[in-house]
């Protein structure tokens, strides 16, 4: 069991929070907030309680690694960089401390500027309840040092601006970083908040205790990076959806034509591997019985209908056909948990978005008969988002690769640092 918020006495006492507040920005402007919203109810709880002040802290993106990209960028242009300026304006956490005092309706004061390190006192001088936010934890390599004992360095710090520490930042609960993990070892008290404490509700039970039948549906383009979670899901599910891009690597696994598909030939293997292991287990697989092609992957490609499984050389499958639609909605009608991570087709272009939608309505319908719901990956999240149906589903995850960790059957640091 996790601890959270609830199991202890906030009143009076310093809070140091870890939030994951890695937003998508444009021009230091927030572009989608899904992720401040969702931890609003532990910062109320948290400030109603009465305490003497919270710090929140997040990381924004990867400055190391984004400015590494930049200035190669520049020395191949023949352009001067200016690493230190680059990442001032892409990742100070400023313009999101604005954002959530709005959205909080109460000053969040902004520790910045370019170090998290001696805030101590600047935070032991704000007056009782009052709300500061550090500066993006990434700006210190010792944040996501490989050494533990770097990471040590910055923990300490950190560790000392509060007395307990609440971990919601479930998006990052599968870094083991200073600001993450390594801090539990020096505050009294470590637990979640609600977010932390809602995600683990609704994932962990697919790998550790579903209500069956579980069907999952996984997606996506590659197979390399769902071979863990398929692995993880053939010990409960009665059916596995696999659908996407990888469904091709599959379907030729199978000796299937796909066309002009996307393949990964290096996991031809693995896929024969996890379908053997599926016919093992008595867990059903549905792959695409029938297609929309393309000839080009574009936007503006003219989509084909494709009846039956094998596509022609000229095309590449990059949705599922009505076939294969009535056999999703047969096989989820069935469900009593689903957990959905991948879209099945390319959903972002309208014309091979069918599917996706498809599936997001049976998920839907779902719900609303009872099933318990489950959505986690960026893409997925994108696509009921896309077709309004988030709030229909019973949890759509704030973490990608957090959410697909956890349903591979990993401890995520995180959590654990919170467990009783
Ligand atoms: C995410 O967006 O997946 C989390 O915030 C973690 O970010 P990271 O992949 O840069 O560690």
């Amino acid at each position: 069991m996790i601890k959270t918020v609830k199991d202890v006495n906030l009143a009076g006492k310093r809070v140091i929070m870890r939030v994951d507040f890695n937003v998508p920005m444009k021009d230091g402007v927030v572009q989608d907030d899904t992720r401040i919203t969702a931890a609003l109810p532990t910062i109320k709880y948290i400030l109603d309680q009465g305490v003497k002040t919270l710090t929140l802290m997040s990381h924004l993106g990867d400055p190391a690694k984004d400015a590494k990209k930049a200035r190669e960028k520049a020395e191949k242009d023949g352009k001067p960089f200016d690493e230190a300026a680059y990442i001032r304006a892409k990742h100070r956490m400023a313009p999101v401390a604005a954002y959530l005092e709005k959205k909080l309706g109460k000053p969040v004061i902004f520790a910045g500027e370019d170090s998290d390190y001696g805030k101590k006192a600047f935070i032991e001088s704000q007056k009782d309840g009052s709300v500061i936010m550090l500066e993006n934890t990434r700006f210190h390599k010792e944040e996501t040092a490989k050494e533990a004992s770097d990471r040590d360095k910055l923990a300490k710090e950190l560790a000392s601006y509060g007395e307990i520490f609440v971990n919601d930042a479930f998006g990052t609960a599968h870094r083991d970083h200073a600001s993450t993990a390594s801090i539990a070892k020096f505050v009294p008290l470590s637990v979640a908040g609600f977010l932390m404490e809602k995600e683990v509700n609704y994932l962990e039970p697919i790998v550790t205790n579903p209500q069956k039948p579980l069907v999952a549906i996984i997606g996506g383009a590659k197979v390399s990076s769902k071979i863990a979670v398929l692995e993880s899901l053939l010990k409960n599910a009665a059916a596995l959806v696999i659908g996407g891009g990888m469904a091709y690597t599959f379907l030729k696994a199978q000796g299937c034509r796909i066309g002009k598909s996307l393949v990964e030939d290096d996991q031809l293997d693995t896929a024969k591997a996890i379908l053997e292991a599926a016919k093992k287990a008595g867990v059903e697989i549905l792959l695409p019985v029938d297609h929309v092609g393309a000839e080009t992957f574009d936007a503006a490609a003219k989509p084909v209908p494709v009846e039956g499984v094998d596509l022609p050389a000229n095309l590449m499958g990059l949705d599922v056909g009505p076939e294969t639609l009535a056999k999703y909605r047969e096989v989820l009608a069935k469900a009593k948990t689903i957990v959905w991570n991948g879209p099945v087709g390319v959903f972002e272009f309208d014309a091979f978005a069918k599917g996706t939608e498809e599936v997001a309505k049976l998920v839907a319908e779902a719900t609303g008969r009872g099933a318990i719901t489950v959505v986690g990956g960026g893409d997925s999240v994108a696509a009921v988002n896309k077709f309004g149906l988030a709030s229909k589903m019973s949890h759509v995850s704030t973490g990608g690769g957090a959410s697909l960790e956890l349903l591979e059957g990993k401890k995520l640091p995180g959590i654990e640092v919170t467990r009783g």
